[in-house]
């Protein structure tokens, strides 16, 4: 059976997406406590396991957060899916569960990779097309190897709030749908 674990910082609506469209979560791994994805897996049932990395680090020294977030991966996991994890995972991580580990980025990579607000940096930049890219998660920051890609075109009554609704919108369907495609082995 495909055990999925889902890493996730804030929010949490790709979560849901991903559960909505019948996908079973294993476990929800968060480095931040107050993140309303504990809210949202506890609401379906799914196990949270919720660092304070802030606090951890501070206490035991940087490094701290990565090895409990590693120790509570199943050894068969199938994916690790990252959907807003906000955090850059250590070189070992990333290495341990290599071909694992997918990430959501709100942007067309290479585009506007590595940042925290693709979206409004795209918008500042005046961008016409915007986009998602999913894509395998390598030790350099959103630069692993394009899975699946969707643009999403600015229309001239577009505002950064809805550009940014319609960009969240798109994730919704095309997380999932690549999930589904790559536990089938069809990616
Ligand atoms: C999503 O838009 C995702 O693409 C983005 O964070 C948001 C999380 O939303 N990820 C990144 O920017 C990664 N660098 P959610 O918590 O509602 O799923």
């Amino acid at each position: 059976m495909n055990k999925v674990v889902v890493m996730a910082s804030g929010e949490g609506s790709n979560f849901s997406a991903i559960v909505d469209r019948g996908i079973e979560v294993d476990r929800v791994i968060t480095d931040n406590p107050n993140a309303n994805v504990i809210k949202r897996a506890e609401k379906v049932g799914v196990p949270v396991f919720a660092f304070d990395r802030k606090e951890g680090d501070r206490k035991y020294g940087s490094g701290w957060c990565d090895r409990m977030v590693d120790e509570s991966i199943p050894e068969d996991v199938s994916l690790i899916v990252l959907a807003g994890y906000m955090r850059i995972l250590s070189p070992y991580f990333v290495k341990k569960w290599v071909d694992k580990i997918i990430n959501i980025h709100p942007s067309l990579l290479p585009a506007f990779g590595g940042g925290c607000h693709a979206i409004k940096d795209a918008w500042e930049h005046g961008c016409k097309v915007f986009g998602v890219t999913v894509h395998w998660v390598i030790e350099e920051v959103d630069a692993g190897p394009i899975i699946t890609q969707r643009a999403i075109h600015k229309f001239d009554d577009d505002t950064l709030e809805s550009i940014t609704d319609k960009i969240h919108r798109v994730e919704h369907y095309v997380y999932p749908d690549a999930i589904k495609k790559l536990l089938q082995g069809e990616t």
